[in-house]
């Protein structure tokens, strides 16, 4: 059994795809790998799906080829008679890094299965791999966090580093009952980039300056900075084009029970939205609940946030 955990970008998401930083955390939730006897395949109970790598051409079945010709290639490794068996812990196509957690938990139990166990560089390389069948054009951030757990900031360059002192984030996180479109809308912000430069590197520019104020703020346990800087960052996010209709009225609602700051998590379109709301908790969800979304709460980071050492524990 192998376990990696979703993901939640607090701020800097689509940025973070041009070399800017953004903050993330692990979800004590994720993907948990089981492996069984079998011929290859890559099994989603869920899905009612289980793919040969390749098989179909679906992009379950394409990042699966992906994971298995990475792993493959790694000295020592012998291949099994094996399928893996994967349980998800986190909504999917939601913007919480399910896929993300799930590239790494499978490339963990197949290297495991093969005799070879993968190091940090070339599990997130894997990774990569089938995160691009996924999304296009990844970051690296949700897969940097479904390895390696806890919460930091993620740069491109430098991956995740953790924030010193363990800050922990109390969050709501509503789904707006509309599935993410990462691709889309990554797709979305490279025309944009392509098409109005200037316009969205200064975007950019000034969603860094809020991930660094934030990520300061955290520091300070000062809370209400951080909400006010999510609510800027949402502006500008909406301003690259990757919010939606249902996103803006989940923000406005959130706002109006008495959050510091809400905003979209992920690639947006759909998806989840994140509210911060210490002591008024219940109020954000009465009013996401009111309205037909689904919600839960939920803390990110904290000294004990590393649950990819959940995954030795429970192996
Ligand atoms: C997706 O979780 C976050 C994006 O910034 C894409 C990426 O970083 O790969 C939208």
């Amino acid at each position: 059994m192998t376990f990696a955990p979703g993901k939640v970008i607090l701020l800097g998401e689509h940025a973070v795809v041009y070399g800017h930083p953004a903050l993330a955390g692990a979800l004590g939730d994720g993907v948990d790998v089981e492996v069984v006897p079998g011929e290859g395949r890559l099994r989603v109970p869920a899905w009612d799906v289980a793919v040969l790598p390749g098989e179909g051409a679906t992009a379950l079945s394409l990042a699966w080829a992906a994971i298995c010709e990475a792993v493959s290639r790694v000295p020592g490794y012998a291949r099994p008679a094996v399928d893996l068996v994967a349980r998800f812990g986190v909504p999917t196509g939601s913007g919480l890094g399910s896929s993300a957690a799930l590239s790494v938990a499978a490339a963990r139990a197949l290297g495991e299965a093969g005799g070879v166990s993968l190091g940090e560089l070339a599990l997130l390389e894997i990774a990569m791999a089938a995160e691009t069948v996924f999304h296009g054009k990844p970051s690296g951030i949700d897969h940097a966090v479904a390895a390696r757990g806890g919460f930091g900031l993620f740069t491109r360059a430098a991956g995740l580093s953790p924030l010193p002192g363990g800050p922990r984030v109390p969050l709501v996180i509503g789904h707006t009952g509309r599935a993410r479109d990462t691709r889309g809308r990554v797709a979305r912000v490279a025309e944009l980039a392509s098409e109005r430069p200037g316009e969205t590197a200064a975007h950019f520019a000034a969603i860094e300056a809020l991930v660094r104020r934030a990520a300061a703020a955290l520091l300070e346990e000062d809370l209400a900075t951080v909400g006010a800087a999510m609510n800027d960052n949402q502006e500008h996010l909406a301003a690259l084009e990757v919010s939606c209709p249902e996103i803006d009225r989940m923000c406005d609602l959130a706002r109006a029970a008495g959050a510091l700051g809400a905003k979209l998590t992920g690639g947006g379109g759909g998806g989840c939205v994140i509210a911060l709301a210490p002591g008024r908790e219940e109020a954000v969800q009465a009013a996401w609940t009111a309205a037909g979304f689904r919600s839960f709460t939920t803390v990110v980071g904290g000294r004990d946030a590393a649950p990819a050492i959940r995954a030795e524990a429970r192996a």
